[in-house]
């Protein structure tokens, strides 16, 4: 029997209620298989922690973290907090310190799902969006020079390696050779005459080794657009550290909004361990109240089980939550519903346990 040890960062507002359902069925996809199960260790980091401490984790917390395999992430960020010290302390310091460089978010409209876009089917939105994790945009390089005076300046650098720019192209090519899908670059050569130029040359240069693929590139700004008038054109989709970050929140937005959106911070080479987690926040304004949507952090945990290799396990868990939302009796308000996080992840788990959904 494979154990697998995953360090479980539940943190603030929502971020434990969701994770709770998670774990449920993390717990019961490991009882229903039979041949794995999961060792959950939690640490009470997070907002709460820094008030008491001063930090939002210990000092050896990375060391402690390390010795897992992977890490649940809930939510971290709490009014009392900057936001800048709950976000660059603890979630940006495990992706870096981890080099989490791929981030994998999908934006597949499950059926059932609420989609704003008219006229569009599930089957039009079903993509895999493989985000720069580590530097680019976010590489926190530049400059505040003459603060306060009237020369002042600022420059933010956007740090493209090619070591980092290959690695994640490599990454996104794999994916698609393997999954016989399309890629799609999102880029900006136009206007960024440095980064992108670059960017779309690698680009170039590693599609050479895969002649299979059949590749497409867009400059972001069209590819905005394209997201929302025919979002069909992607399947999988490779960009910048930025990039990914306001089109992903766009992709959410499409396929059925932030109480579903989940993504993967993964170390590919898992020197590391890997962070999964839904993407959405702390939501404080709906804290404590037991409402939360927890399909998120459900489909998270999904990832994880794709990660661990039970890809079976992780499809079912994703037609599970279809059901649930196709059968529209057990959703939480935000699906316009009036069930509790608990009723629907209780939901998702008998549906699981009546496995016998073809994967
Ligand atoms: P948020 O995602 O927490 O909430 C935005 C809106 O979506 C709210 O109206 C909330 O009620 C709703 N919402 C979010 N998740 C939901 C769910 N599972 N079910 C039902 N409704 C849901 O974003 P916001 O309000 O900008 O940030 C709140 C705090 O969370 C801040 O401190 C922020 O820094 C932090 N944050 C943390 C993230 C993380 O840990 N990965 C990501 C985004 C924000
Ligand atoms: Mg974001």
């Amino acid at each position: 029997m494979k154990v697998h040890k995953v360090a479980v960062i539940a943190g603030d507002g929502i971020g434990p209620e969701v994770i709770d359902e998670g774990i449920k069925i993390l717990k019961k996809a490991a009882e229903l298989a039979g041949d794995f199960s999961f060792e959950f260790t939690y640490f009470p980091w997070g907002c709460e922690y820094y008030l008491e401490h001063g930090k939002m984790l210990p000092d050896d917390g990375m060391k402690q973290l390390k010795e897992f395999e992977a890490v649940y992430l809930g939510a971290v960020g709490y009014p009392g907090v900057p936001d800048h010290i709950s976000l660059r302390d603890l979630l940006l310091k495990i992706r870096k310190q981890f080099d989490q460089y791929v981030n994998v978010r999908p934006i597949k409209l499950l059926r059932g799902a609420p989609c704003p876009l008219k006229d569009v089917t599930h089957d039009q939105i079903d993509m895999v969006v493989i985000r720069e994790n580590s530097e680019g945009e976010y590489a926190g390089a530049g400059d505040w020079l003459f603060k306060g005076k009237p020369e002042e300046v600022v420059l933010q650098t956007g740090v493209f390696s090619r070591k980092g720019t290959e690695r994640i192209i490599r990454y996104a090519y794999e994916l698609a050779r393997n999954s016989g899908r399309t890629l799609t670059s999102i880029s900006k050569a136009n206007a960024l005459n440095y980064s992108m130029v670059f960017w779309d040359e690698v680009f170039e240069e590693i599609g050479q080794e895969y002649p299979e693929v059949e590749t497409h590139s867009y400059l972001v700004d069209a590819a905005s657009m394209f997201f929302v008038k025919q979002p069909e054109r992607f399947q999988i989709v490779v960009t910048s550290n930025l990039f990914g970050d306001i089109i992903t929140d766009l992709g959410a937005a499409i396929a059925g909004g932030m109480g579903l959106a989940a993504g993967a911070n993964l170390n590919p080479e898992r020197v590391y361990p890997s962070m999964f987690e839904p993407i959405h926040g702390s939501a404080p304004d709906i804290a404590q109240q037991g409402i939360a949507n927890p399909l998120a952090a459900i489909w998270s945990a999904s990832q994880m089980l794709d990660f661990f290799g039970y890809e079976d396990w992780g499809k079912r868990v994703l037609n599970v939550m279809e059901q649930v939302m196709v059968n529209q009796k057990v959703l939480t308000p935000d699906m316009g519903g009036n069930s509790s996080t608990k009723e629907v992840g209780n939901e998702v788990l008998a549906l699981l346990s009546n496995c016998n959904i073809d994967v």
